[in-house]
């Protein structure tokens, strides 16, 4: 039996997958700030539900060592925790860059570089980086949030030579807009102050809602997301991103067909009121 870590397992995408690894019959280390509070995964037999922030390194060090005493040993690590800063890059304080970055690639490269001994010693591992459509095009007031699925791109593209010469592999799951509490856990950057951005803010705001309303018949659901990584997981192929929901694939299809220009027009004409 495989045993899968995941992080950020609390709710949303990283619930979604622990539930449907366990389904599957996989062994499921799932990982989250609060553990008293989960009800639903702690009814699965094979799934141990424990306590760990990617921003706290000794809770880090405490899950991995608990989970491989637990099961022998993790086949593959889901790096999913984060959470979007959203607003004016220019209201954002100096702590909430901090822990944007500190949270989507701190932590990330934090529990990765945590578990490659481990993977190393065992000469195999699977490395599989939650990114977003996000990690490859950009909307507006996101730009923090953006930095971050950039810096996981790039990131994961490099490792994944150095790791391949122990046999060691990374993926990339670029989801599009999926329903989750992410939109109503963002840290919102708002500085009163900063009144002359308001009439861009607004537009954004009519404009977003109208863009996602228009286009939520193509967005995945977390149990697609979850079913993507799952294939992501075990289809033995050198594929290296993972795109999912059809509002991803169109938007990163354009992306490659138009030239910058081309496609920020096509962006602004989506997104702005
Ligand atoms: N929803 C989308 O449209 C979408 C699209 C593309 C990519 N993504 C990415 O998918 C991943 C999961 O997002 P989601 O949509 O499932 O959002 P979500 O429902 O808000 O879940 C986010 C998870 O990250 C955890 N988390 C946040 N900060 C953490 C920390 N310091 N240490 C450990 N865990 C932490 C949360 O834990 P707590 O419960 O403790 O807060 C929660 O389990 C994120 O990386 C997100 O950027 C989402």
């Amino acid at each position: 039996m495989k045993t899968i870590f995941i992080t950020g397992a609390s709710t949303g995408l990283g619930k979604a997958a622990a539930k449907n690894f366990a389904e599957q019959g996989w062994n499921v280390v799932a990982t989250m700030r609060s553990p008293e509070k989960e009800t639903e995964l702690t009814n699965y037999e094979h799934v141990f539900v424990t306590a760990m922030d990617v921003q706290q390194p000794k809770t880090i060090e405490y899950a991995i060592s608990q989970s491989i005493e637990r099961f022998g040993q993790i086949d593959v690590l889901i790096n999913n925790a984060g959470y979007g800063a959203v607003g004016i890059f220019e209201a954002a304080t100096e702590k909430q860059i901090h822990n944007q970055f500190d949270v989507n690639v701190f932590g990330l490269m934090r529990v990765t570089q945590a578990l490659l001994p481990h993977f190393r010693s065992n000469q195999q591992g699977l490395i599989v980086n939650i990114s977003s459509q996000g990690g490859r095009i950009t909307f507006p007031l996101t730009s923090l949030y953006h930095a971050t699925k950039f810096a996981v791109e790039g990131f994961s593209e490099s490792l994944s030579y150095e790791l391949a010469s122990q046999n060691i592999q990374i993926k990339l799951i670029e989801p599009g807009i999926v329903k989750t509490s992410w939109y109503n856990s963002t840290d919102k950057l708002q500085d009163a102050s900063l009144s002359d951005y308001n009439e861009f803010s607004e537009s954004f705001d009519k404009g977003f809602q109208e863009f996602s309303q228009k286009n939520a018949h193509l967005q995945a659901t977390s149990e697609i997301v979850a079913q993507t990584i799952y294939k992501a997981v075990t289809d033995e192929s050198d594929q290296f991103r993972y795109p999912v929901g059809q509002d991803a694939e169109e938007l990163l299809e354009l992306r490659k067909q138009l030239n910058d220009e081309e496609f920020r027009a096509y962006i602004r004409k989506q997104v702005l009121a």
